[in-house]
């Protein structure tokens, strides 16, 4: 979910809904917004899109202070009811809140079993404490305390009050939360993006903080009450970086940059001397860990696993890919001397945060590789090495993909070269031929639509199968599909197919395979045979010196180790346009948040 919040000279609507449309990656299912004047507060919400909300505004209400909500349901189905802002009974507080509170159920049984509930939230709940002790003559503010003494669980939280005409009240835990500095104004978001039509001036705030918010005035207070002062940064995103310019869709905008991206990564690890590098202090950390533990969700996971190959094969370092929620309650046995990579497009997921707070309390070290500079997981890790991605809005990641894998390649290659190992090629020069092999993909996109048209028009289901890194490529491309086709894809190791899933191939089964490795060339198409005997309707995506006759599509050769950056772009293609034929929302698939800052 994502909030936001205004208090200034301005007429408040336009800002919040602005903001939220900034916000609509963080869930879409409904959303809502509360401003305040003279006359009370007025709240409107509706299901659905920011789109559907604004048509439901009421543009003759002015207001000088509001807040809003865009939600990814947890707890409630998405709906009107359930759409945030939430009410206390007597309608004096009005919430709105991001995070799941764990306690919500015991919290109903013990303070709020004469309170009639309006919603199926854990929301509510909160709204309605504050409402109780502020009944019992407690200020807003003490009320406001109390209540988050009795929360488990994760909040980012604004509040007004109908009452107090000058103040949004905020407060934060676990989930990333920020207050902008305007001029005659001040701001609350969950993403300085959202506010950036504002200010570019945004001071951060810690968790259990809770922040008074006026026209003129941002009071932070600690835990126990007492102020604290916090100096703003600027914020260095370019407004003009999220707009989607001539594109349809984000995603296609952000396949499209992945050449771009590659290039600048380079530029950006490039030291005088024009050789890839790493920080020291990084290297270090690498090269004296015993074993390396990824930990990340969704397709950041996805480049975890070819980032274990990478840091395997060329530095000779053991790693283990966890997918984060997994691991948090269900820990391996560490080595002795473990560094953690965090790996995270928005660095807020909650998953992997889990992982990270509970990795400190150990004492272990941690890196975190993000797109996002300042974010939650970046803050609170001990290094942190940049994407360089630029913002990526559409929901299924695709440059942040390719950007991980290739910082990860710049990573290994450091340690690679800091352990004495000779990997056997110049990384500069070969992600250069990466960089170009990107490009012609992305010129030649009507290949893709093709492939897309001929496969998976009418289809159910869909199999991508590949062996080693292949195979990682081929869970990521599964990914994809699902995400925005719709289309039941699931991503094999070509060799375990026989192993059960075989059964489910049928007569126009679609089977899309991945060969780009020179040692597994024939396993796999041993594995194509195999299902083609048994109806599936295969299609080969080979690397340019491993084609055989029938390949449907072949890839420009790049280095072995780098040919997951080039052979995903096909796979981002083919479910684009899958989705497309299929009138999807490409960049908002149904049930899906891009950054996901719940448990
Ligand atoms: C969400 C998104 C995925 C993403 C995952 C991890 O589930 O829908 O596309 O891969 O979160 O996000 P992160 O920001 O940690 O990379």
């Amino acid at each position: 979910c994502g909030i936001v919040g205004y208090i200034g000279s301005e007429d408040t609507k336009e800002i919040l809904l602005k903001g939220l449309e900034k916000l609509e990656y963080r869930g879409y299912d409904s959303a809502g917004i509360a401003v305040r004047n003279e006359e009370g507060v007025h709240i409107f919400k509706e299901k659905g899109r920011i789109a559907d909300l604004r048509a439901v505004v009421d543009e003759n209400v002015k207001s000088n202070a509001g807040i809003g909500h865009t939600r990814w349901a947890t707890h409630g189905v998405p709906s009107r009811y359930n759409a945030h802002p939430h009410q206390n009974v007597t309608n004096r507080y009005t919430l709105v809140h991001n995070g799941v509170i764990e306690n919500d159920e015991q919290l109903k049984r013990e303070y709020l079993l004469d309170v009639p509930l309006q919603s199926d939230t854990d929301t509510e709940v909160i709204v309605q404490l504050i409402g109780l002790f502020s009944k019992d003559g407690l200020t807003t503010e003490e009320a406001f305390r109390k209540t988050l003494t009795l929360l488990k669980g994760s909040y980012a939280l604004a509040l007004l009050d109908k009452e107090d005409e000058k103040t949004i009240y905020v407060a934060k835990n676990k989930s990333p939360l920020l207050v902008g500095l305007g001029e005659d104004c001040n701001v609350v978001a969950s993403d300085a993006m959202a506010m950036l039509q504002v200010t570019n001036q945004f001071v951060e705030l810690m968790d259990k903080e809770m922040v008074l918010v006026t026209e003129n005035s941002v009071t932070i207070k600690n835990e126990n009450g007492e102020t604290i002062e916090r100096a703003p940064y600027t914020a260095e995103l370019d407004a003009g970086d999220i707009e989607k310019g001539t594109y349809p869709h984000y995603m296609l905008k952000e396949t499209d940059e992945q050449p771009f991206v590659i290039r600048k990564i380079m530029q950006a690890y490039q030291n005088d001397q024009g050789e890839l590098a790493v920080d020291a202090d990084i290297v270090n950390a690498v090269t004296e860990a015993d074993r390396l533990y990824i930990v990340a969700c969704g397709t950041s996971y996805h480049a975890g696993l070819v980032g274990k190959q990478y840091l395997e094969q060329m530095a000779n370092i053991p790693v283990e890919v966890h997918v984060a929620s997994e691991f948090v309650y269900n820990m391996p046995l560490l080595s002795k001397k473990p560094l953690f990579i965090f790996i995270s497009q928005s660095g807020e997921t909650a998953d992997s945060r889990a992982v990270l707070v509970k990795v400190k309390e150990l004492g272990y070290q941690a890196l975190t590789i993000t797109n996002v500079p300042g974010s939650t997981l970046s803050r609170e890790a001990d290094f942190t090495l940049l994407l360089h991605a630029g913002p990526e809005i559409a929901v299924a990641s695709t440059k942040a993909y390719t950007a991980q894998i290739a910082v990860l390649s710049i990573l290994a290659d450091a340690a690679a070269k800091k352990g004495g190992i000779d990997t056997g090629f110049d990384l500069v020069h070969e992600l250069g031929i990466v960089a170009n092999a990107m490009e012609v993909l992305c010129d030649g996109k009507e290949e893709f639509e093709q492939i897309a048209r001929d496969y998976l028009s009418t289809t159910r289901n869909c199999f991508f199968i590949g062996r080693s890194v292949d195979y990682y490529v081929g869970l990521e491309g599964a990914l994809k599909l699902k995400e925005i086709s719709y289309i039941q894809a699931e991503g094999f190791a070509g060799g375990e197919l026989k192993h059960g899933t075989i059964a489910l191939i049928e007569d126009g089964t679609p089977v899309i395979a991945l060969a780009t490795q020179e040692s597994v060339n024939l396993n796999i198409r041993g594995n194509v045979k195999e299902v083609a005997a048994r109806g599936a309707n295969t299609c080969v995506i080979s690397m340019k010196g491993l084609e055989q006759e029938g390949d449907r599509f072949v890839l420009p050769a790049v280095h072995e180790l780098l040919a997951p950056l080039a052979a995903v772009v096909p796979f981002q293609l083919i479910a684009y346009y899958a989705a497309l034929h299929r009138d999807c929302d490409v960049d908002k698939p149904r049930n899906l948040a891009k950054s996901v800052t719940v448990e």
